[in-house]
């Protein structure tokens, strides 16, 4: 069609049929995450630059590359949101934190990266996520966790893969590095241009490239396990103990590393095998992230959902979508008059909970039982003079082609006893 206006590339309109999907995972958040505890936190779509710039850390891709930034007309710097843990925890230092307290939030909505459309990567994407602040224990972690696979179940997925490993303390760091250095350094010649890079710049990332040339070297790369402190260690030991009784199957990961800088100890994704390579439906960890103004990092674990990849993996699974409620009557007036009581009916009707569409125009009967057939109606409800002098309305049931008239008064429960 000429003239057709089509969204960005990488953003698009959410429209029904597709849109009940959509309150499906939002219904299961709302549903799943307050039985742990979690309430819901919404936070602005556009922050100040520097609270993701400092949250997320600026030697991240997010941060140099993929942040949607502009200036306001106060000369401010302002981003639209990336992710939503920077933002949290702003609104949480913000409420203030007592020593020992703990807030578990959960949000959802939409993030903005500047990266290329591919399927499931977005320039406006979803996410339901979750993050709980100010207790660091593994059981925290575990529980986490669990939280997100029963999410999963809820809205339908079951070949999800967890995949668990731990980027140690920021003290253990060094000794990793050190160790991570050492081994890719002599590679450096045979490794992609990223990662020759990354070997001076951030060598925990050379462990998530995808390149060929890079992946034997990538596997004969010490875990990063090995390399913590005994504190990592037994932390992340915990986790999987405690994952262990609850019944929770993962797979340790060793070149797990997550893309955002604040994670410490426990990181996580599930990944699903019905997604191309952008296969992570869900992805978080534990961290300690730090925003302006604050002395000393914020401590909490969390983990994203992408909803945009979780349709996905619906889909590939053969998830069904939920069954339309539809219509339940079309309200037919012949006449003006008549036009005008159906719409009062119509209200009266909704009132009492049933999805009712009147007829607005005085067309012929014909045109509007094609009305009420096109909207997928079950009933339609019929007046024309003759109907409103005697206090009367015709009911036809669409699918039986059956049809009685009852009093006005009775209109209601006659409804009700149809659909029934
Ligand atoms: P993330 O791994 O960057 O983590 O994103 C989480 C999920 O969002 C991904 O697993 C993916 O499903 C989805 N996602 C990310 N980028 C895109 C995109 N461009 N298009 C479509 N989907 C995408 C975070 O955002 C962290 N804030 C998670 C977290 C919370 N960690 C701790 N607390």
């Amino acid at each position: 069609m000429a003239g057709k206006i089509e969204p960005l590339p990488g953003t698009g309109d959410i429209w029904y049929p597709e849109i009940r999907e959509w309150h499906l995972l939002e219904e299961a958040a709302r549903t799943v995450l307050p039985r742990y505890g979690y309430t819901e936190l919404r936070t602005p779509i556009f922050e100040r630059t520097e609270v993701f710039v400092r949250g997320i850390g600026d030697d991240t891709e997010v941060v140099q590359k993929e942040m949607y930034t502009f200036e306001d007309r106060g000369g401010r710097s302002l981003t639209l949101r990336p992710e939503g843990t920077a933002s949290v925890m702003r609104a949480i230092a913000n409420a203030g934190l007592n020593q020992g307290e703990e807030k578990r939030v959960f949000y959802m909505g939409p993030m903005f990266r500047g990266e290329r459309p591919a399927a499931g990567r977005r320039r406006q994407f979803h996410q339901v996520g979750v993050e709980a602040v100010g207790r660091c224990a593994p059981g925290v972690d575990a529980e986490c966790i669990a939280m997100l696979m029963d999410y999963l179940q809820a809205v339908g997925i079951r070949h999800g893969c967890l995949l668990l490993n731990s980027r140690g303390l920021p003290e253990d760091r060094v000794a990793v590095n050190e160790a991570m250095v050492n081994h890719f350094r002599p590679h450096a010649a045979e490794m992609c241009e990223d990662c020759r890079r990354r070997v001076a710049t951030n060598v925990w990332r050379i462990l998530d490239c995808k390149q060929e040339s890079c992946q034997a070297i990538i596997n004969a790369a010490p875990p990063v396990l090995s390399l913590l402190g005994e504190s990592s260690r037994s932390f992340f030991t915990q986790v999987c103990e405690m994952l262990d009784a609850l019944g929770i199957e993962y797979e340790i990961c060793p070149r797990l590393v997550r893309g955002l800088d604040y994670y410490a100890h426990t990181v996580f994704e599930v990944t699903h095998e019905g997604l191309g390579a952008q296969d992570a439906i869900a992805g978080g960890g534990r961290y300690l992230v730090n925003l302006p103004g604050l002395s000393a990092p914020l401590a909490g674990v969390g983990y994203a959902v992408g909803m945009e990849r979780l349709l996905m993996a619906r889909a590939s699974e053969g998830a069904q979508p939920p069954v339309d409620s539809g219509v339940d009557a079309y309200v037919i007036g012949l006449g003006d008059a008549a036009l005008v009581a159906g719409a009062v009916l119509a209200r009266d009707l909704r009132t009492e909970g049933f999805s009712v569409l009147a007829s607005q125009e005085s067309r012929s009967m014909k045109a509007q039982m094609r009305a009420a057939n096109r909207c997928g109606a079950r009933l339609a409800l019929i007046r024309g003079d003759q109907e409103l002098e005697q206090g009367v309305v015709m009911i036809k049931d669409l699918r039986a082609s059956e049809q009685t008239s009852v009093p006005l008064t009775e209109a209601v429960q006659t409804v009700r006893r149809m659909l029934m």
